[in-house]
């Protein structure tokens, strides 16, 4: 029942793209085009209102064929059957990966040990529900009987980055409620948020799937000494609630049973916020909207779980990037929202796809001899233009990217609208194209400059293009788009991690430090310094300490 194990690199399909590389490395976009007649509409995907164009590709219809071949080498459907069938595919830590259960319909079965989950998930839905309804509408009331007016979700990681996300890119239906994140150690964090709050009308969502988290427990204890100083002791259980797996930790920390949301050992912290974790969420923008995130990414579920994989976007989307990271040896790819809303798109993604997929064993044990995890970074376009795109157009590295933009604004200001959109189509043309020495000259020419002054400027000037993206237009920003454009991202780190044949559902990466940091914190806080590391660490501990 485990997934399968196969190495890509030894299957047919690797060995024939490898030799099909070598026929396509150097043909230009341009070329491309123009040799393939329909080639827009043919590598176009019309799936609701998503447009997806991955016309501007480096690939050929063989390209695609090859790597649906690989696909099917590596029994991808297998996988796909197992994930979504609830098997323990997160094999390393003994759990399933059913993060897609949280958005299904409350009549599907979805079984974890013979038993059927949907209504324990419908349980904690409605309890969510009641109690998003409870503080927005101020019948829930704080300990000196005022309506609540700030939210601060405590926690990090999956705890953090999920929520933070969709709060933000959802900032156009958030209601009267004032959301906060705190999650960095980093006392001056916690302190700045502090600042801005009353006591009376704040509630705290303390989120840990283990409740163990150094970061998150100590937010959580300077936060509660914070409270405690302002108000009594029975001002607690109105104030703080918690989301976790781990309800006796939770408990000891004086939260009461009721108000704790549970979550599962099966929903891996990076895929979580469709569960309580999603908690402030649900009170920023109200439970129907959080909902319909849900029922987006639902709707995506079904699209990746039934659509062929010609046709499928969380397919292609990661075969393309296997495609850049295996055979060109790129080595990162830009995600560029054309969007503020989605500011903090990017640095979600990046728990995602690099917590997932930044391993270097494969599924039978053994050393991986081929590249995994890609490397993810991104900002929101138009200001990335004015950043890094220089690197992307002239630099020497090969940096695919994804642009994700939205036809509709939501404030309606068609001006602003027509402008941005004109940048985001203009880049990937421009991208794709680039500028050539003819053109160079011509504009050249027209300001007049002399011959000598035009010989030298013309190599500076030069766009080399052939520069590969993948347009992903949306009609609108929903909590419906969002949640479907989320759940194609989640999908796609699967498909790229079966078919790397590694396993993406643990994190053992994030340990070692973690450790460490634990030893270094008991020799900084107590009188014996323990003098049993690298000259370099002991150093650097000695001299913070010299400081103090
Ligand atoms: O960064 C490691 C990690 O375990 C993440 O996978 C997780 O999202 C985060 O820490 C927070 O963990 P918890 O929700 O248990 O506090």
């Amino acid at each position: 029942m485990a997934l399968k194990t196969i190495n890509p690199t030894t299957t047919k399909a690797w060995r024939k793209l490898q030799v099909h590389f070598k026929a396509i490395e150097h043909k230009h976009l341009k070329e491309l085009f123009a040799s393939h007649q329909n080639r827009a509409n043919d590598m176009t995907l019309k799936w609701d209102d998503f447009y997806i164009d991955y016309s501007k590709h480096r690939i050929t219809k063989e390209t695609l064929d090859l790597l649906i071949e690989l696909a099917n080498e590596v029994d991808l459907k297998d996988a796909m059957n197992k994930y979504f069938g609830g098997v323990v595919i997160n094999q390393t830590e003994g759990r399933e990966v059913l993060h897609t259960a949280l958005r299904n319909s409350e009549n599907a079965e979805v079984f974890v040990n013979q038993k059927n989950v949907m209504p324990e998930i419908f349980e904690v839905k409605n309890k969510i529900k009641n109690f998003s309804n409870n503080v927005i509408d101020g019948a829930l009331k704080s300990y000196t009987n005022k309506a609540f007016t700030d939210i601060v979700n405590i926690g990090i990681g999956g705890s953090d980055l999920g929520p933070a996300m969709v709060v933000d890119s959802l900032a156009y239906y958030k209601n009267h409620l004032t959301t906060h994140f705190v999650s960095n150690v980093d006392g001056d964090h916690v302190n700045e948020v502090i600042k801005k709050l009353n006591p009376e009308t704040t509630l705290f969502v303390i989120v840990s799937k283990t409740f163990t988290t150094q970061e998150t427990l100590s937010n959580a204890n300077t936060i509660r000494e914070w409270f405690l100083k302002n108000a009594p002791q029975s001002a607690i259980s109105k104030h703080f609630v918690a989301v976790s797996t781990n309800i006796e930790k939770v408990k000891d920390f004086g939260i009461d049973e009721d108000n704790i949301f549970p979550m599962w050992n099966w929903v891996g912290g990076r895929f979580s916020l469709w569960s309580a974790v999603g908690l402030s969420i649900s009170l920023a923008v109200g439970f129907d909207n959080f909902d319909k995130l849900l029922i987006g990414a639902h709707k995506m579920d079904e699209h990746f779980k039934s659509e062929d994989f010609d046709k499928n976007i969380p397919v292609i989307t990661a075969l393309l990037s296997v495609w850049y990271n295996n055979f060109f040896n790129a080595e990162s790819e830009a995600v560029i929202p054309y969007s503020q809303y989605l500011n903090q798109f990017a640095t979600y993604l990046q728990q995602g796809i690099m917590e997932s997929n930044g391993k270097s064993i494969d599924r039978n044990g053994d050393k991986v001899n081929y590249q995994t995890g890609t490397i993810i970074w991104g900002e929101p376009g138009t200001n990335s233009q004015h950043a890094f795109f220089q690197l992307i157009h002239q630099g020497t590295k090969l940096i695919p990217a994804e642009f994700i933009g939205f036809a509709q604004s939501l404030h309606g200001n068609q001006d602003h609208q027509d402008k941005l959109m004109s940048n985001f189509f203009a880049q990937t043309e421009a991208l794709m194209n680039g500028k050539s020495k003819a053109t160079v000259l011509e504009e050249l020419k027209a300001q007049s400059l002399s011959e000598e002054k035009m010989k030298e400027l013309t190599p500076f000037k030069v766009f080399e293009g052939n520069k590969p993206t993948t347009t992903i237009l949306i009609k609108k920003l929903t909590p419906e788009s969002l949640g479907k454009l989320i759940a194609m991202y989640e999908h796609k780190i699967f498909v790229q991690g079966i078919i790397w044949n590694i396993f993406s559902y643990d994190q053992f990466g994030v340990e070692l430090g973690k450790q460490l940091a634990n030893t270094i914190l008991k020799e900084l806080q107590s009188e014996n310094v323990i003098n049993n590391h690298d000259s370099s660490t002991q150093s650097l501990i000695e001299y913070y300490q010299s400081l103090d």
